[in-house]
């Protein structure tokens, strides 16, 4: 490998290392298959680095109204604090213990290992509620993992969450919008409820400035003035993982595609190194198929013992059983590959193991407030991921890192920390949130790391123009409030209630529960071709939202439900996430008191309805252009239909796209056909009163 590679000069740090690199960590204590008995489970319980801290967490949370916990991925933190939680008596009563998780997928994982750690039926003693699907038993459930945003959502009915004694922010150093948020209204909450315990933990993370920030909670005083309660100046403790150290590779000149770099890296690592699972860190959906493929086919080619080498895509949005195949323990004489996005980074453990190949990139959110334009785009990590990715090869034994990028270019180039996700997105949903939960003041929100004023005036000039907020910026009402009440964007919401009006929430629910899912097509199969004239049985020349309602409507009509979406090239398990969605949100539109009205065959109303909450993403094609060229309305930046659009090439002069995505241009995914005169009707003052745009006339 020397000619291609070579090691690395950075050395293994131990944690709080002015750096704050982290490669030592704890080593490996088998996995969760369960046939395991109890007393193994508790002997690798007590094997894990956390558990020579239970006396001093259990201690420290119950003087302290904060602490801070520190530790390396997989010392135990997210799996066995809320269970030491729960053996101290802090879900006694009644009262319940959170633990948030950016990331749905490791809400799933991590609850399930509780559940089978401490013996108990998921969604019984240990439960877990993500978006549009809550697995816990009110009474019963007692440690609940969740994510940061579904916590938020329980604020709306509770606002001091009450039933909580103990709220683990799990994760705090991927800095997600949620998570900013939350830790912002959390510690409002603390000063009104001193009985509440915050815990907050993560892989790495500046834990001196997070203490600051939750330092200036005031104290409790008794009558007589007296300080009571809990001691509101944060601890800090860190856990000490005992790991193995981490041999650093380069590549010696920049590589040019990282996708087929990162696969002959891994048949190199296969061809010379021994046994030992490989962890490859790609972007998302797209390029992991992409390297998947790739690599079975060369597997194939070079007439290799294909059996020896087992295939893994890991992202969100993965089936349920191809997930389960993931963390199940290889067996021996085999190697596993898992090709995933930077979930793996932090935020799951996968057992044994010793290579990472880290392609430098993740998949990461861009908002522009100028252009107003926010879009995923794939963009370089920070050292401090990378150093995070590396370290997922020394659990088992030493191990070694194969960084697709070059020395030079991680010591000059790499930026030291990402930048928390509140400085990079859209705020319309958190501003929504905010408001609906009474904070008015939302630029003198107490912010771990302040958004932008620019991008908090696009909020609420999006949200004044779909009626969402007032002249004085406040939730109207109805319309504020209900919108806020749908759990999801604030556009979807407001076009689900705009087909109230129109007649068609029928349709619209079921493209709300589409679009809120990654892709009903089956793109994985690697058939492009075959997709493509699949899609084009379905195609409306509408656009992509009324093709849906032709897939659904097949979905329903066909007996044999797995085998139409075979042949139809359609995911059978997203349009089974589809209809359950969709139910949920019959229900939601219901207890809001929308009437569920179907318009048949006339999707004129459809389109209106979408464009009435999307009518800020509407493009217009530039006149005389061949190559299908388009200019956002409102910012007049260069847009394209993506290639996976039904109106790819058919080019409609006027359009509403659903998401942006970058790549070489700035594509369109989602678009759908409309007539410039809706969107005056839609959306007067953002099309006409205030500000007279001459592309509309
Ligand atoms: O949160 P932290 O990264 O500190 O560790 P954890 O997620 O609590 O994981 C502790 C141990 O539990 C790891 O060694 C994993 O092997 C194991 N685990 C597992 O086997 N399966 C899961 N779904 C989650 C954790
Ligand atoms: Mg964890």
């Amino acid at each position: 490998m020397s000619q291609f590679w070579k090691p690395g000069t950075e050395k293994p740090r131990l944690l709080d290392d002015e750096e704050g690199g982290v490669l030592f960590f704890a080593p490996s204590f088998s996995s969760s298959s369960s046939r395991f008995g109890y007393s193994s489970i508790e002997k690798q319980r007590q094997r894990l680095p956390v558990y020579k801290y239970r006396t001093a967490i259990l201690y420290l949370v119950e003087t302290h109204a904060t602490t801070i916990i520190v530790g390396e991925t997989g010392s135990g933190k997210t799996t066995q604090i809320p269970q030491y939680l729960k053996e101290a008596g802090w879900a006694d009563g009644g009262r319940v213990i959170a633990c948030t998780q950016p990331r749905r997928l490791a809400v799933q994982a991590v609850a399930s290992r509780v559940a089978e750690e401490m013996g108990v039926k998921l969604g019984e003693e240990v439960g877990y509620t993500i978006r549009f699907e809550d697995v816990t038993n009110t009474g019963v459930t007692m440690v609940k993992f969740l994510t940061d945003g579904v916590l938020l959502r329980e604020m709306m009915d509770d606002p001091l969450l009450t039933k909580y004694s103990v709220i683990m922010v799990d994760e705090a150093h991927e800095r997600s919008i949620s998570t900013d948020i939350l830790l912002g209204l959390l510690k409002k909450i603390q000063r009104r409820r001193p009985e509440l315990r915050l815990i907050i933990s993560s892989a790495t993370i500046e834990a001196k400035s997070m203490s600051q920030f939750f330092q200036n909670s005031k104290k409790h005083r008794g009558i007589e003035g007296e300080v009571v309660g809990p001691i509101t100046e944060p601890a800090i403790l860190s856990v000490e993982g005992r790991g193995f150290s981490v041999q650093i590779h380069y590549v010696e000149e920049p590589v040019s595609n990282y996708i087929q770099s990162a696969v002959s890296t891994v048949l190199l690592i296969h061809d010379q190194e021994r046994m030992g699972d490989i962890l490859v860190f790609l972007t998302g959906q797209d390029d992991i198929d992409a390297a998947v493929k790739l690599l079975s086919e060369e597997v194939q080619n070079r007439g290799r013992n294909s059996s020896g080498l087992i295939v893994l895509p890991l992202y969100s949005g993965l089936p349920r059983a191809e997930q389960d195949l993931v963390f199940t323990p290889t067996a021996r004489g085999k190697r596993k590959v898992v090709i995933s996005t930077n979930i793996a980074e932090t935020s799951l453990t996968l057992e044994g193991v010793v290579y990472v190949v880290d392609s430098g990139f993740s998949k990461q959110r861009f908002y522009n407030p100028i252009s107003d334009i926010e879009n995923l785009v794939v963009a370089p990590i920070s050292k401090a991921s990378a150093r995070q990715r590396a370290g997922r090869a020394g659990r088992v034994r030493p191990g070694k890192c194969y960084r697709l990028y070059t020395e030079e270019y991680f010591n000059n180039e790499m930026s030291a920390e990402g930048i928390p996700e509140i400085q990079r997105s859209n705020l319309v949903s958190c501003v929504i949130q905010l408001k609906a939960l009474g904070i008015d003041n939302i630029l003198g929100f107490d912010w771990p790391a302040s958004p932008s004023p620019e991008a908090m005036v696009r909020a609420l000039e999006v949200l004044y123009s779909l009626g969402v907020l007032d002249d004085d910026a406040k939730l109207t009402s109805p319309t504020g409030f209900q919108v806020a009440e749908i759990p999801l964007d604030p556009m979807i919401s407001k076009m689900i209630l705009s087909s109230s009006h129109l007649g068609c929430t029928e349709e619209i629910i079921t493209i709300a529960a589409v679009l809120s899912i990654q892709s009903i097509w089956a793109s994985g199969w690697g058939a492009q071709k075959e997709l493509d004239e699949a899609k084009l049985r379905f195609a409306a020349a509408e656009g992509d939202h009324v093709t849906f309602l032709n897939v659904y409507k097949g979905f329903l009509q066909s007996s044999k439900l797995s085998q139409w979406c075979h042949k139809n090239y359609v995911n059978y398990h997203a349009m089974k996430k589809v209809i359950e969605i969709r139910e949920q949100l019959r229900r939601t539109a219901q207890r809001l008191g929308i009437v569920l009205k179907s318009c048949e065959t006339d999707m004129l109303v459809v389109r209106k309805a979408i464009t009435a909450g999307f009518f800020a993403n509407a493009c217009r094609l530039e006149a005389f252009s061949h190559n299908g060229k388009y200019k956002t309305i409102r910012g007049s930046q260069e847009v394209h239909i993506h290639p996976s659009s039904v109106l790819f090439r058919v080019n409609p002069k006027w359009v509403i796209y659903y998401s942006l995505v970058s790549t070489d241009r700035q594509y369109m995914r989602n678009v759908i056909s409309i007539e410039p005169s809706w969107l005056r009707e839609a959306a007067p003052h953002f099309y006409h009163q205030q500000r007279p745009n001459p592309m509309l006339h």
